[in-house]
């Protein structure tokens, strides 16, 4: 496991004056004591006053507040974070609901697209498609010896704003820096890493200031092969580290997947992260209504990658609850763009035609969508349960398809799942309305507190921070050297009974991010015990387990770089 949680802490080797001033990681600014700053040659080069952390995160709060704008928010972050990492990573405690945003989704958008002109300092590594011969001495120049987390990711489809070169890097390094803040992971063992295969993004070709590899994307076999040459240069340099892919376009991400899942330990947050936390919000909402996930008829209103991605999960869950394999596809009623899929329909893929339902059962059903059976049809043939919104149509979950689904159901549970705000299949505050309060609401976009007599219900917003930086401590606390299903549908499940809602009816259906540092180390507990169920973590009692975990979590605090008073003199 990774004990070493002061990496730098050999007082032999730590540099003096400027050069300690320089190592992010180290440095404590106004906060190094009179004894630092004589033993290290400070003195002069600080402010006299010694301030405490405390103290430090007040006025760089001030400084944070005094920023115009959101990309300006993100800048001052970033440059505290490669200047003084403690207080960067405290700042960010402090204010985690109002600075999480600021440093990943949404802002990290345009900090990506903006890459090349608010660059600073060198973070993370840059692994060039001329270079691929020498991925190997790439890797051994990071800044850090010891890695536990990797996030890597080739720029291609960031967040919503599709291909962004080498810009992209600015993902792995905000995902990152939540694996710290939520999951605890060490800062000096965590490794942002863009893949620059070029880029197809004419805007970013044409700007003389983009910073990438100017070439258009290598594509084919050249790109798999050298996904191949990284992995394997992964493998041999950092034996045990956590990979985790991000942003691959969906023709890469899953063969990308497949081939390396049984290879080291590995996954996939867009693909696998999404579905747990989809998941986990469901199972709990199931919870709430007091009903069994066997008993839904889940209605998946959107069939793509997101869609079955979150469907394959429940159906697993069922399984796991005791369903066979046809009992628990036959739960299922899942909509496309050309209506339900049922098995006459010749254009679905392999993924699709596991929920398809029996053409035979749908004969006599209305077809009001172009001659198809579409979502109303459903809702008015189904006692449906659940219904997920996947598709990207906004306003889909109109008002009378609402209304038949919750005269049928005591606590419908709608989530409108697509992403941004104006693709969402409905408004929080409209669910809630048209169900007289009673419909449990998650939803892919924020939206406030709807206020539904007399109560203030929170809508719990599905995001996958639940799932990752829990998932990382998990594997690096439990020595699991695979991630598997059965790993995620843990975390899905821990995330699910930590529900804030199952102890407060009006409860939002996640906890709030001041509490998902303490919900992170209870899903990371489960991802291990899963990981020894499955046999790829070594034994551990729960109690060890838990141990281990409380102690890879990481909390700023800086460590004291004095010597002991008797060694120096
Ligand atoms: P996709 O393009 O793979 O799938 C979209 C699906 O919606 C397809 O099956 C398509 O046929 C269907 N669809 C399109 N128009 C339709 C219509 N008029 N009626 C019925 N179905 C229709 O897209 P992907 O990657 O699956 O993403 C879908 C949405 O989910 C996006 O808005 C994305 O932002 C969101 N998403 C949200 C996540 C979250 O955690 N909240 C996670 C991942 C994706």
């Amino acid at each position: 496991m990774a004990t070493e949680t002061q990496p730098y802490l050999s007082t032999a080797t730590i540099p003096h004056g400027m050069d300690l001033l320089d190592i992010p990681l180290l440095n404590k600014g106004t906060a190094f004591s009179d004894l630092e700053r004589t033993q290290y040659g400070l003195h002069g080069l600080l402010p006299p006053h010694v301030e405490t952390l405390d103290e430090q995160a007040v006025r760089a709060y001030e400084a944070y507040q005094r920023k115009g704008d959101d990309l300006e928010r993100h800048i001052f972050l970033r440059a505290l974070q490669d200047t003084n990492e403690v207080l960067f990573y405290r700042l960010l405690l402090d204010h985690i609901a109002e600075m999480t945003p600021m440093v990943y989704t949404p802002v990290v958008a345009l900090a990506c697209e903006q890459f090349s002109h608010i660059y600073r300092r060198p973070r993370g590594l840059f692994i060039s498609y001329p270079l691929r011969d020498s991925i190997p001495e790439l890797l051994r120049s990071r800044a850090n010896k010891n890695v536990d987390v990797i996030v890597v990711t080739d720029g291609e489809r960031i967040l919503g704003i599709g291909d962004q070169g080498a810009g992209g890097l600015g993902i792995p390094i905000g995902k990152l820096s939540l694996y710290t803040l939520i999951g605890g992971i060490h800062p000096a063992r965590t490794l942002p890493i863009i893949l620059d295969v070029g880029t197809n993004n004419l805007e970013r070709l044409k700007d003389p200031e983009y910073l990438g590899w100017r070439h258009e994307r290598i594509t084919g076999r050249d790109y798999f092969d050298f996904v191949d040459q990284f992995v394997r240069a992964v493998k041999q340099e950092l034996p045990g580290v956590c990979l985790q892919w991000e942003d691959f376009a969906t023709p890469h991400a899953r063969p990308i997947l497949q081939r390396y899942r049984d290879q080291l330990l590995t996954f996939n947050d867009d693909i696998q992260g999404t579905s747990a936390v989809a998941l986990g919000a469901i199972l709990g909402a199931v919870k709430v209504t007091g009903k069994r996930l066997v008993e839904q008829q889940i209605v998946m209103f959107g069939a793509g990658s997101a869609g079955i991605g979150v469907a394959d999960g429940l159906r697993e869950a069922m399984k796991g609850e005791g369903l066979s394999e046809q009992e628990a596809r036959s739960r299922f009623w899942a909509i496309d763009k050309d209506g339900l899929l049922h098995s006459g329909r010749t254009d679905l893929n392999p993924e699709q035609s596991v929920y398809a339902q029996p053409e035979s059962l749908i004969s006599g059903w209305p077809r009001t969508l172009n001659g198809r059976t579409g979502l109303a049809d459903v809702i008015g043939k189904i006692d449906g349960t659940v219904l997920i919104g996947l598709s990207t149509v906004g306003g889909a979950f109109s008002e009378a398809i609402v209304r038949e689904m919750a005269r049928k159901v005591e606590r419908p549970i709608i989530f409108p799942l697509s992403n941004p705000t104006t693709k969402s299949e409905a408004k929080a505050d409209d669910l809630i309305r048209w169900t007289e309060g009673r419909a449990l609401v998650a939803s892919g976009s924020p939206f406030a507190p709807v206020s539904y007599g007399g109560r203030e219900i929170p809508i719990a917003q599905c995001n996958n921070v639940y799932i990752f930086p829990a998932m990382g401590l998990g594997v690096v606390a439990s020595e699991a050297s695979r991630v598997t299903e059965a790993m995620m549908l843990a975390a899905a499940r821990a995330l699910a009974a930590n529900s804030p809602a199952l102890k407060d009816p009006s409860a939002s259906l996640l906890s709030p991010l001041t509490d998902i540092r303490r919900v992170a180390a209870e899903i990371a507990v489960a991802v291990g015990i899963e990981a020894q169920k499955n046999g790829v973590a070594p034994k551990l009692s729960e109690d060890k387990l838990r141990e281990r975990v409380r102690q890879a979590q990481w909390t700023p605090a800086y460590p004291s770089l004095s010597e002991p008073r008797e060694k120096r003199v």
